[in-house]
């Protein structure tokens, strides 16, 4: 067992660093209060190929490891949690599942620019009546000819109105249940496919959020990505990898948390002297900072199963929801420890809380973790 970062990681990290204190961090209150997407940050963190990260070079990608952008991820979500989902969502959601399952006319054709940053990427498969329950797709296909023609309503779609490429999840046969669902890669701005306003959210408040409608739409056949009938278990791989992605936001989120309350509780006086003084607040930063590293240690391990090629689901959920979990209970400490000062703006940490609850929340409620991690230990014990 290995617990150092290679100088590769420690430089992706560091880079991440860089980038989130002087071009996100500057526009993050602001984005935050207007729900303002942020468009030019996208663009340079897909120039310098954080949207690409574990994509190969052959196709436009980093060529790098899980590893790596976990950090990077962490760092990010760090000063930004917006600009992590929006990051997760390519890297994890459609990058790799696109190279993992394309063909190679897609992988030429759409993974490139998304890859390259030059395209954005979202993932659709939750509707109005398919949450966690996620094989219920409502959305039909139904092939015509070279065609499929689509029709439904897709909910909750990060980068809904903001991505090119969408990568959806379809019915196209009825009576095969969740082996009948399909995923096709469809482009904005065709004919039949539209999107609903932006969702004016809790938190993650930079990101946007919409539900996607399709009425008649026809998507080319050659759009299919992987097989007919085989996107559901397209979903559920691709949702493994993409817990990962969320567990670092949350920890981003956390990590947060923590430098705040360490630096307010140094800051504050209180009875005679700085907070920081009393065991009351010197309990909760200890608690917080083992809460921390006991998450880091779930997500990446799950990230080194991943790299190495083995078996990471039961990993990933264990990841997502502790991480999770975590962030939000970071968050309410951090609060806390800025007692008034906590509950407005200008402190930044209800934002933390604000964008730490939908970790819990997306890529599989924390019950739905414990789903999978419940089916794990009884298939094998
Ligand atoms: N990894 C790989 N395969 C999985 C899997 C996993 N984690 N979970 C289920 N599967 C596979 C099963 O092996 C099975 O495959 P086969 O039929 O080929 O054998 C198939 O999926 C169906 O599984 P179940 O019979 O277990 O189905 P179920 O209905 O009982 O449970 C579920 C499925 C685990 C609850 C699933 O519906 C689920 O994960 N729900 C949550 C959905 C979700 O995460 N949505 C997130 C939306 S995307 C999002 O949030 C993105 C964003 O924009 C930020």
């Amino acid at each position: 067992m290995n617990f150092e970062f290679t100088e590769e990681q420690l430089m992706i990290q560091e880079s991440a660093r860089d980038f989130a204190q002087n071009e996100i961090a500057p526009t993050t209150v602001k984005r935050d209060i207007n729900a303002e997407f942020p468009a030019d940050i996208v663009k340079k963190l897909g120039e310098l190929g954080f949207l690409g990260m574990m994509v190969s070079p052959e196709f436009g990608g980093a060529g790098l490891d899980t590893i790596s952008y976990v950090l990077a991820m962490i760092e990010i979500s760090k000063v930004d949690a917006s600009v992590g989902v929006i990051m997760s969502v390519n890297n994890s959601l459609v990058c790799w599942g696109l190279e993992e399952y394309g063909s190679d006319f897609l992988k030429q054709k759409y993974l490139i620019p998304l890859a390259q940053g030059q395209k954005l990427g979202a993932f659709a498969l939750s509707e109005p009546e398919a949450g966690s329950d996620a094989t219920q797709q409502r959305t039909m296909a139904e092939k015509n000819g070279e065609f499929f023609v689509l029709n439904g309503i897709k909910n909750w779609i990060t980068n809904g109105t903001s991505a090119d490429y969408y990568l959806v999840m379809a019915q196209t046969d009825k009576e095969k249940g969740h082996k009948g669902i399909t995923t096709f890669l469809v482009e904005k701005g065709i004919e039949g496919f539209g999107h609903g306003v932006k969702e004016d959210k809790l938190g993650i408040r930079s990101s946007d959020t919409c539900s996607l409608t399709f009425e008649n739409c026809k998507v080319p056949k050659e759009n299919i990505v992987w097989e007919e009938g085989r996107g559901f278990n397209f979903a559920m791989n691709t949702l493994n990898g993409g817990r990962i992605g969320i567990a670092a936001q949350a920890l981003g989120i956390a990590e947060a948390s923590l430098d705040a309350a360490i630096k307010y509780s140094k800051q504050r006086k209180a009875f005679g002297k700085e907070i920081s003084n009393f065991q009351a607040i010197q309990f909760k930063l200890s608690d917080m900072a083992v809460k921390i590293d006991a998450a880091k240690l779930l997500t990446f391990k799950a990230a080194a199963l991943k790299d190495a090629g083995k078996s990471f689901t039961n990993e990933a959920a264990m990841a997502k929801l502790y991480s999770s979990k975590i962030a939000v209970e970071c968050a309410l400490e951090a609060i806390q420890i800025h007692g008034g000062y906590g509950y407005v703006r200008e402190y930044l940490v209800e934002r933390y809380l604000r964008d730490a609850k939908i970790t819990e929340i997306y890529e599989g409620t924390s019950e739905i973790q414990k789903v999978v991690i419940a089916r794990s230990l009884l298939k094998d014990n």
